[in-house]
């Protein structure tokens, strides 16, 4: 009898264990697939050792990040990987362009890609374009592709310069305080505040389109938090509840929007926008395809969601670090605004890109997003089945990822890369076009939609700030540290910032 109810507790207690610990592994078949990607070939690779027992290279790319991507180079310029597996799955980190090419343009049908790994963002993106894959994806492209061609955007121009006029008035005002401010959060609000003007403009009131901010800042803040990873505790030591009500009622103003949208009704002239983002992709929607794929309204919401998480901290970022260079290159700031003194982006007839009418801004843009990528990684790729990539068999289901910023700085790839030097893009933009080499929106043929949006986007705010201030960098003589939070590569202590009138 004894016997019984020894075995009973035992089994209790044994089934207890294995549900504490399912709560708090999110990824319970990580060890598995670390342990085959450690027997494969790999193993040669690892000269050094890479990782630690649990959080991988991990801790390594939050302390010396840059420091991190060099040594990888040094094994072998082959692979690195990341085996976080308790969390997410080990990733291979690719770094030669052959490998890149096989992998991120080849047949997608190949690969998946999923973005579990980062629970929030998951939660966020939906059935949007950013999460899905296969035909699914293949049909979201064609329509948004449509909708965010150069053409489309010349719309957008006048909230971009709205909005960059609203900020040079603060920022002229705050001027005379004499006291810094933090730039990367102030264009955190700039390109929030474009994104939903453009996205939803007059079919939101004000305070809808505040209470949007507001919880699409909550959101993106929550992103990084990675206690939302583990499925117990991220109600315990997270408000994983309030972070589900905020993106319930981001879905619903959406639905707002659409139905008052179809029904013709506005709330006024909140932003001089003639058409909006919701416009366009309903546009495209109707447009003839062989296989009549019509985007569903739930999948048309989650998309409207994605593009402003996706385009607000990046754009932010890139802006932020162009600021900064110009700061560190007088010289390239004079010549930057001697061009933008007399240009007015805002009321230009010319459609699409605004590359030939800004040149050497353009170039300097994008010198700056190769020195310090807004996009920190993209999403690694899965392979259904192993896979032979270069010398490596990559067993089936694990994801490998490029970063953007190893690739910017490798010397192979770029010619002396740690020097700041906007002629690099000059040439008719071929180096910009080389997306093997540069990589700021991500590679293949998922890199980011809104690149054109982006670019146009940075152009006529810069434009607008160049002319009529200077930043100056306010801190400490060590300069700047880059750390990676995921997805963008940000200053690690802010980006305080002196403002003077030019
Ligand atoms: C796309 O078109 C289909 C069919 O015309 C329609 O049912 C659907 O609501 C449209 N989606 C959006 C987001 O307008």
């Amino acid at each position: 009898m004894l016997e019984y109810i020894l075995y009973a507790v035992g089994g209790f207690v044994a089934l207890c264990i294995g549900l504490v610990m399912y709560s708090l592994v999110p990824n319970p078949m990580g060890y598995f697939r670390m342990r085959r990607v450690f027997n494969t070939k790999l193993q040669e690779y690892l000269k050094v050792p890479l990782w630690r027992p649990m959080d991988g290279s991990f801790h390594e790319m939050q302390t010396d990040l840059i420091g991190f991507f060099k040594r990888q180079l040094d094994y072998g310029n082959l692979f690195g990987v990341i085996p976080l597996w308790y969390v997410f799955d080990p990733n291979l980190i690719l770094t030669k362009p052959e490998d890149m090419k096989q992998v991120l343009f080849g047949d997608d049908l190949q690969y998946y890609r999923d973005n579990t790994c980062f629970y929030v963002m998951h939660m966020v993106l939906g059935k949007g374009i950013i999460n899905v894959g296969g035909m699914e994806w293949r049909n979201q492209h064609r329509i948004l592709y449509k909708a965010f061609a150069p053409d489309n955007l010349m719309y957008f121009r006048p909230a971009f310069a709205a909005r960059a006029r609203k900020m040079v008035d603060t920022f002229k005002a705050h001027a005379q305080s004499g006291e810094p401010i933090d730039l990367l959060k102030t264009m955190n609000e700039i390109t929030l505040g474009v994104m939903i003007d453009t996205a939803f403009g007059n079919t939101l009131s004000h305070e809808e389109q505040s209470e949007m901010r507001h919880h699409l800042m909550y959101v993106i803040k929550q992103t990084t938090n990675f206690v939302h990873q583990v499925p117990l505790l991220r109600y315990i030591f997270a408000d994983h509840t309030q972070l589900k009500r905020r993106l319930g009622e981001m879905h619903s103003l959406v639905e707002t929007s659409l139905i008052r949208r179809r029904e013709g009704k506005s709330f006024g002239e909140v932003c001089e926008v003639k058409r909006h983002m919701i416009d366009l992709i309903i546009e495209a929607n109707h447009s003839e395809s062989e296989d009549g794929y019509r985007m569903s309204d739930e999948v048309m919401r989650d998309n409207m969601i994605s593009l402003m998480a996706a385009g607000t901290e990046t754009t932010a970022t890139a802006m932020t670090w162009t600021l900064y260079f110009l700061d560190k290159y007088p010289e390239v700031y004079r010549k930057v605004r001697e061009e933008n003194m007399n240009i007015d982006l805002e009321h230009l007839a010319e459609p699409g890109d605004l590359t030939k009418i800004v040149p050497y801004l353009t170039q300097v843009i994008q010198e700056s997003m190769r020195m310090c990528s807004p996009l920190g990684n993209i999403p690694g790729r899965r392979p259904f089945k192993d896979m032979q990539v270069g010398d490596l068999v990559v067993p089936a289901h694990v994801p490998m990822l490029t970063f953007a910023h190893q690739i910017h700085h490798n010397p192979q790839i770029w010619d002396a890369p740690e020097e700041f030097r906007p002629e690099r893009f000059a040439k008719d933009g071929e180096a910009s076009r080389d997306r093997l080499r540069f990589q700021p929106f991500g590679t293949g043929r998922r890199y980011c939609l809104g690149k054109y949006m982006a670019m146009a986007e940075m152009q006529v705010v810069l434009s607008h700030m160049v002319r009529d201030l200077r930043f100056e960098y306010a801190g400490t003589a060590e300069g700047i540290t880059p750390a990676f939070r995921p997805p963008t590569i940000q200053p690690r202590d802010g980006m305080p910032m002196h403002i003077k009138l030019a």
